[in-house]
């Protein structure tokens, strides 16, 4: 009887209620994607910085020791052989350097680099002109290759596979298929969502590499390297605050620096340390752990709107008006990664360490859902 009132009056606890305050508060300052301060995808301002923060060889490469390692026996097994390197794909969240590794891929192995992008490439046609473009070793590398239309797919396969380019001269009876030879070149794959690529595009790289999250001290290390290139002053400490609220991504590790050098020049700190790191993450409102108000804004949804869940994508996607294909390839990751989130056959559970996060009880009957 008393747990029935209680369930009965449960949207009306005033603790609730200053709950959805909160919820209501955070929904009008979603800001886009590329402009979250820990959005791990490129924003124009990332793109001049990403450049001059890029490393440019294995050594400057933190982290990632085993792809490194593998990259670099494949590497040399090929120039030893004289012959053009396998197939490669990178896939992982964004932010984490597949792309900088398909350049330094490059340029340790002495080869041109052409890039282009998934959906960037409409036609079978268009692809068919960069591949006759190609020169013998040079490297293609297509950023977001699981955004290739499926026509394209289609032309990449035998370009793959035996260097030769299937074309359709003329419409009808009289059509007929000619077959060109391309230059033996290396495709470079990189994709957010290894889910998303067909399996016969999937076959034809003769390696695959995921790259994962990275540590904090690799973090650490990564900022620093930044600091010193854009000659700011980053004390150890300073570094330490902003590699923990970085998602464990260089791209945002890199950008919190930059606001962090703002924020230091304009309050008159000489250099940035925890003190002064902590005040301008704090202003951005982006968390102990890295998370901002959208990461939040998902976390109460699960837990107001669809008490803790489950919830399924497309629900969760029109409550938050965000996009399924955002919230699965750039929130959820990084939200599962750190054990907010679960994925279960009926939809997406919020678990307890959110709600410890978020500073909410857990209700009694959102143990048996987790
Ligand atoms: N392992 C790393 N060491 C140093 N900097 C890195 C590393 N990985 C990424 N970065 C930094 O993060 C930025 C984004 O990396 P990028 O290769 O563009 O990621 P992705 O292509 O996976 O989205 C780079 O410009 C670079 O400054
Ligand atoms: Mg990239």
């Amino acid at each position: 009887m008393l747990i029935g009132i209680y369930y009965k009056f449960w949207p009306l606890l005033p603790f609730q209620y200053k709950r959805e305050e909160k919820c209501a508060m955070l929904k009008p300052s979603k800001p886009k994607e590329n402009e979250r301060t820990i959005a791990e995808v490129e924003s124009p301002e990332d793109k001049s910085f990403d450049t001059a923060l890029r490393p440019v060889d294995f050594t400057e490469f933190i982290g990632q020791e085993k792809i490194k390692e593998a990259l670099r026996i494949f590497l040399q097994a090929a120039q030893g052989r004289k012959e053009t390197l396998d197939h490669i794909l990178f896939y992982g969240p964004p932010g984490l350097g597949k792309t900088s590794l398909a350049n330094i891929v490059a340029s340790e192995m002495g080869v041109n680099i052409k890039t282009t992008s998934g959906p960037a490439i409409e036609r079978a046609g268009d692809l068919a002109s960069i591949l006759t473009n190609l020169e013998a070793g040079d490297i293609l590398f297509i950023d977001e290759i699981h955004r290739l239309p499926r026509v394209v797919e289609e032309v990449l396969y035998p370009a793959m596979e035996d260097y030769s380019l299937d074309i359709v001269l003329g419409k009808g009876p009289g059509a007929r298929s000619v077959k060109l030879d391309l230059p033996k070149f290396t495709l470079i794959g990189a994709t957010t969502r290894f889910a998303m690529l067909s399996a016969p595009l999937r076959d034809r790289f003769g390696s695959v590499y995921r790259l994962d999250y990275y540590e904090p001290n690799e973090i650490k290390k990564i900022v620093m390297r930044s600091a010193e290139i854009l000659k700011t002053p980053l004390h150890e400490t300073g570094a330490h605050e902003i590699a923990k609220r970085s998602r464990r991504t260089p791209r945002t590790a890199n950008r919190l620096l930059r606001r962090c050098r703002d924020f230091a020049q304009v309050k008159g700190y000489k250099n940035i340390d925890s003190v002064s790191a902590q005040g301008a993450l704090d202003m951005l409102s982006v968390d102990s752990l890295g998370l901002d108000e959208n990461d939040r804004r998902i976390l109460y949804t699960i837990i107001e709107k669809f008490s803790g869940g489950p919830v399924g994508i497309q629900t969760l996607a029109a409550a938050t008006a965000e996009e399924t294909d955002t919230i699965e390839g750039i929130y959820e990751p990084y939200l599962m990664r750190i054990g907010f989130l679960t994925r279960t056959p009926k939809g997406r559970v919020a678990t307890p360490q959110a709600y410890e996060h978020l500073g909410i009880k857990v209700r009694p009957d959102q143990k048996t859902l987790l």
